[in-house]
């Protein structure tokens, strides 16, 4: 199955589940450092992202690394406290120095950048101030992207606003396992809005810096079928919550009416208050028009009586990942029937290692990959815009509440040492890569 010439091959990364260098050259505290290093039993393995890969100080040897296996595109994030320590003022000339370094070491190698300006390291003195469940978070974010448009606005690149706002609002601020590991539904459902506000406060610092290249928002979106005929409600409740309380207001300007409330699969926050935080003009920012859409796909999940997500598919070893090809041809189909066209880069995708195969014999990944790759070629030919697929990730890091126990790369990473051993998927991606086309 060929792919469209200029169709775009990549690999991802984030800032803080690679760099370490956690306190140098500057960097302010994030959110990540502080739940990690907080020993409470957060992270599965006890660890922290203090060293992580090192990328910091090993940058150029995973850019040969980029360069080997051929990708057209690298995405990465900014580490924001990195840039700005407490997330509002200063400046940190240091950390934008060490971006810029990135930056030019990608052009060397011809590689177009896709940088994501949040994964999730809010400065911790944001948090300190209310996190994102707090407005005013937004307007610092947006103070943030000007500062980044205004030192980096003339390299052409994807430019990502926030990655998986779905998924540090409710793990983050409902359930609590991620930073910062607090569980109030009004918190998470105050922090959607927050983050997609800061998206198209973003989107508009975007076009008036007149930056190069395109900007978008990064979603995790997940088809979800009912379990039984008779949890058609509940299921169209969980798709609400799961996909169209982002795709709706970044597309057409509006929140779904079933997403939030007291019904089985809904988020359970007040509405009222939710409304009250929607102030007027709030939508028609956040839905100021994007370049291109940015989905992360992982898998799919079923829904029973009660709302809740259940098992329908194996799952890979992180048993939240349902694996299901075929749902990335129905996701993709399904936002090009429901909303205006938009381009499309699937901005993540991959599985962790399965831990009956041996550390580099990850056939596991292969299958996974070749069956997607397979999908999103399908989905292209039912006219689905979708330019690029970027695999997730380059290099083995740390997992957020998973720790080290989960390794997603496509090279392993040996943490003692930092050795860095290229997998099986690595070359029969780049196999992939070369000939822009995968086996039917
Ligand atoms: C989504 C996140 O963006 C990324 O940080 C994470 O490592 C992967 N999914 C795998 O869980």
């Amino acid at each position: 199955m060929r792919f469209p010439k200029g169709y775009v091959w990549g690999a991802a990364t984030s800032a803080y589940q690679i760099e370490g260098a956690w306190n140098v050259d500057g960097k302010g505290p994030s959110i990540w450092d502080t739940f990690s290093q907080a020993g409470l039993g957060h992270i599965a393995d006890g660890s922290t992202g203090d060293v992580a890969a090192d990328h910091y100080h090993r940058w150029e040897g995973d850019f040969d690394l980029l360069k080997t296996l051929g990708v057209g595109a690298y995405r990465f994030s900014l580490s924001w406290p990195r840039i700005q320590p407490t997330g509002a003022g200063a400046v940190n000339q240091k950390g934008l120095d060490f971006y810029k370094q990135l930056l030019d070491g990608l052009a060397e190698r011809d590689i177009r950048p896709a940088v994501t300006l949040f994964h999730w390291d809010l400065p911790q003195a944001l948090q300190d101030a209310g996190g994102w469940p707090s407005r005013d978070t937004a307007n610092r974010f947006a103070d943030y992207a000007d500062i980044v448009f205004g030192a980096f606005g003339d390299i052409d690149a994807e430019w990502l606003t926030l990655n998986e706002p779905k998924t540090l609002a409710f793990n983050g601020y409902w359930y609590g396992s991620h930073a910062p590991g607090i569980m109030d539904p009004n918190a998470a459902a105050a922090a959607v809005h927050h983050q997609l506000l800061a998206h198209g406060l973003t989107v508009q610092a975007f076009g008036a810096h007149n930056v190069k290249g395109r900007i978008g928002p990064v979603l995790n979106l997940t088809p979800v079928t009912p379990t039984d005929p008779a949890a058609k409600d509940q299921t169209e409740n969980v798709d609400a919550v799961q996909n169209r309380l982002f795709l709706d207001p970044v597309l057409k300007g509006s929140y779904p009416t079933n997403a939030i409330g007291t019904e089985n699969g809904q988020l359970p926050a007040d509405p009222d208050q939710f409304a009250a935080l929607v102030r007027d003009g709030d939508l028609a920012t956040i839905s100021s028009p994007i370049g291109m859409l940015g989905v992360n796909y992982y898998g799919v999940a079923g829904v029973d009586l009660n709302g809740t997500m259940v098992k329908i598919h194996k799952t890979s070893s992180a048993t939240w990942q349902q694996i299901w090809a075929p749902g990335l041809y129905t996701l993709l189909t399904r936002i090009k029937r429901d909303y205006k066209k938009v381009p499309i880069i699937i901005t993540e995708n991959g599985i962790p290692d399965d831990p009956m195969q041996n550390g580099l014999n990850d056939s596991a990944r292969i299958d996974y990959l070749r069956s997607h790759f397979q999908q999103a070629a399908r989905a292209i030919e039912a006219g689905v815009p979708l330019e690029g697929h970027y695999v997730w990730a380059l290099i083995d890091n740390f997992e957020w509440a998973e720790g080290y126990t989960e390794r997603f790369g496509l090279v392993n990473v040996n943490f003692d040492t930092q050795k860095r051993s290229p997998k099986k998927s690595f070359d029969w991606y780049r196999g992939v890569i070369a000939k822009n086309a995968v086996a039917p």
